[in-house]
């Protein structure tokens, strides 16, 4: 599926007005969401780019944003709309939920915030923090989604791990579905009991990697037990002792 976004088409999805930004190619959509976040755009203002040079991903990775092949978004969220912590997970929900109501799909989320659909990733969420330069205070929270749609434009060593949405729907849809979705979820909405319910990952044997996946570190097996109210995953390692992990990486073993 090619990505024709347009503002009128997603605009004529949405719940709430918002403003909405189209670019045809960017760095990446979270840097321009935090220049405009800087330089006063309010909260709620959505960027979207039809392709990434420089696409970004967790832990430092890159995220291939082949042109017209995915919804790359970012959504400036200010601060003070919620727990920093939480709002990944919220996300994950968000575009859960939008992808089961417009693509008819039922897609998992893999802890922290990645998004299967036949054990493949299709999406990617990356929250970035924008600072005040002179007090150093958070003041925006850079909410990045990446979704692809078009499974034959990824790069060809991604294929194994990586997926597309396939199907008819709208790109247009999706896009505006994902922020409806969004913004009445950071109302407030018990989002963890939903990421608990589309969590691939509670009841397996899994690897924990804290510094995040690499080839050359062996992970730690584990047994996910469960997902805390902060959106941390409670796992038992097999020596015996119990942790919530907040940030890191794990793979899911069987
Ligand atoms: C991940 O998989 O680790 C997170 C990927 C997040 C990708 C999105 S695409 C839109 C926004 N702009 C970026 O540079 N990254 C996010």
């Amino acid at each position: 599926m090619k990505n024709t976004l347009s503002i009128e088409n997603i605009k004529h999805h949405l719940v709430s007005e918002y403003p909405l930004h189209i670019f045809d190619c960017v760095d990446s959509t979270n840097t321009v969401a935090a220049e405009m976040a800087s330089n006063g755009a309010r909260h709620g203002t959505v960027i979207f780019a039809r392709r990434q040079t420089k696409g970004r991903g967790r832990l430092g990775r890159s995220f291939a944003s082949p042109d017209s092949s995915g919804i790359y978004m970012s959504v400036i969220l200010e601060h003070s709309s919620g727990n920093p912590v939480l709002i990944t997970t919220a996300a994950a929900v968000a575009v859960c939920k939008a992808i089961e109501k417009v693509c008819n799909h039922e897609p998992l989320i893999k802890w922290v915030n990645d998004i299967y659909l036949d054990d493949k990733k299709v999406c990617g969420i990356l929250a970035e923090a924008v600072t005040n330069h002179k007090s150093g205070a958070i003041t925006h929270i850079i909410l990045g989604i990446g979704i692809n749609l078009n499974d034959a434009a990824l790069p060809p060593e991604l294929k194994e791990i990586a997926g597309a949405i396939n199907g008819e729907f709208s790109a247009d849809q999706l896009a505006a579905e994902v922020i409806n979705q969004l913004m009445s979820l950071t109302d407030g909405t018990d989002f963890i009991r939903e990421y608990k319910e589309r969590s691939m990952v509670i009841g397996r044997e899994i690897l924990v990697y804290k510094g995040g996946f690499s080839p050359e570190v062996a992970g730690t097996a584990a047994h996910a037990l469960d997902i805390d109210e902060n959106g941390g995953l409670i796992v038992l390692f097999n020596d015996g002792h119990k942790e919530v992990l907040s940030t890191g990486e794990i793979s899911i073993r069987f």
